[in-house]
């Protein structure tokens, strides 16, 4: 790494793990380590926390990844006009069909040994409980000590059975409840919230509901997509502030930045600076070589993909999951 290499790696890694674990949105987990809660009754938390990070990080020679989302499939049972994956806006061709426990176990494997550990590691859609092994990737990756938090976002518009119930009894293990109660379908499809956290509770799985006790969950628009070239300056700072920023995705074997990137990797045209930033983690030749990649992927002032973002007429306070 070049000098401005390891700038950018310490702000957009190293300092990230501390950032992402103490979001309001990882806090509604309620499996926060013990570690990060007895750091933040200590002066100066995050510059010790970081400098463990740059300590772990010179004695492995690998990374720590603050937040991956594995993709199992960007089919979803809702539409949602805003959705943050456009799921909606993808094609047949594009879709990425659920995927198979015999898929997701190499391509944890593969990550895993190319890395120090990953934070925060969620199971996502489109609407991941569409998948039928989703179990057993849940058992897999909360038997992983390299994984530190497990956690499935779900719609509830489809129950846990009782394999998946019992997969989801693990002390790292939470589940993140959309709240999409009030949602008027143009079907007959049917939010189950009330009976998917009533299953969980009686399991004694651990859940987030996000704001279910004060406001009520909104959204924002999505930014408008289009092939760009923008300011680099405009754009370090955006990324800097942007929550695309907290949460890679892993989708089909290609690591990308965020939720956006997932349906421009797949449904666009893509600029060359885009193509040379993603990482396909099924192509490297040895954990090296990828974890030599997930290095620079962190090493960046901005992602490639910010250049197609335009986020100047983005509305917030928007009904949660409003259908198209
Ligand atoms: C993309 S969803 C995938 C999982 C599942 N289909 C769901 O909706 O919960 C992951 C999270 O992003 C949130 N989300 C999606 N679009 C959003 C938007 N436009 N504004 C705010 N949150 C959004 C969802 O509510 C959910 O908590
Ligand atoms: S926000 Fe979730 S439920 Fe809505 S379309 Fe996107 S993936 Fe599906
Ligand atoms: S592409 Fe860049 S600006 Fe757009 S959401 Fe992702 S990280 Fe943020």
């Amino acid at each position: 790494m070049n000098k401005r290499e390891w700038k950018n790696f310490k702000e957009n890694n190293l300092k990230l793990v501390w950032r992402n674990a103490t979001a309001s949105w990882c806090n509604t987990l309620p499996l926060k380590s013990k570690w990060i809660s007895f750091l933040k009754k200590n002066v100066c938390p995050e510059k010790f926390h970081y400098k463990v990070q740059k300590l772990r990080f010179w004695l492995t020679g690998k990374p720590v990844m603050p937040c991956v989302e594995y993709v199992v499939t960007t089919k979803c049972t809702m539409n949602c006009k805003h959705c943050n994956t456009f799921i909606p806006y993808f094609s047949e061709k594009s879709h990425f069909k659920p995927t198979t426990f015999e898929i997701f176990k190499k391509d944890l494997d593969i990550l895993l040994n190319a890395v120090d550990y990953i934070d925060y590691f969620g199971f996502v859609g489109g609407e991941p409980m569409i998948c039928k092994d989703l179990y057993k990737m849940i058992e897999y990756a909360c038997s992983k000590k390299k994984l530190h938090h497990v956690f499935l976002a779900t719609n509830c518009t489809i129950l846990p059975d009782d394999k998946l119930l019992k997969a989801m009894k693990n002390k790292k293990f939470a589940v993140q409840l959309s709240d999409y109660r009030d949602v008027q379908f143009k079907n007959n499809l049917t939010v189950k919230y009330d009976e998917y956290k009533r299953l969980l509770e009686e399991n004694n799985i651990q859940f987030s509901h996000p704001e279910e006790d004060g406001d009520r969950m909104t959204f924002i628009s999505m930014p408008e997509l289009y092939p760009d070239k923008q300011d680099e300056i405009k754009l370090t700072n955006l990324f800097k502030d942007c929550y695309g920023q907290y949460c890679q995705m892993l989708c089909d074997g290609i690591l990308t930045q965020c939720t956006l990137s997932v349906y421009i990797a797949r449904c666009m045209e893509l600029s060359e600076g885009i193509k040379n930033e993603l990482v396909n983690i099924r192509e490297c030749r040895s954990a090296g070589e990828l974890t030599k990649k997930i290095i620079k992927f962190y090493a960046k002032p901005y992602s490639e993909f910010c250049h197609y973002c335009h986020w100047e007429n983005v509305q917030h306070g928007l009904p949660c999951g409003e259908q198209i």
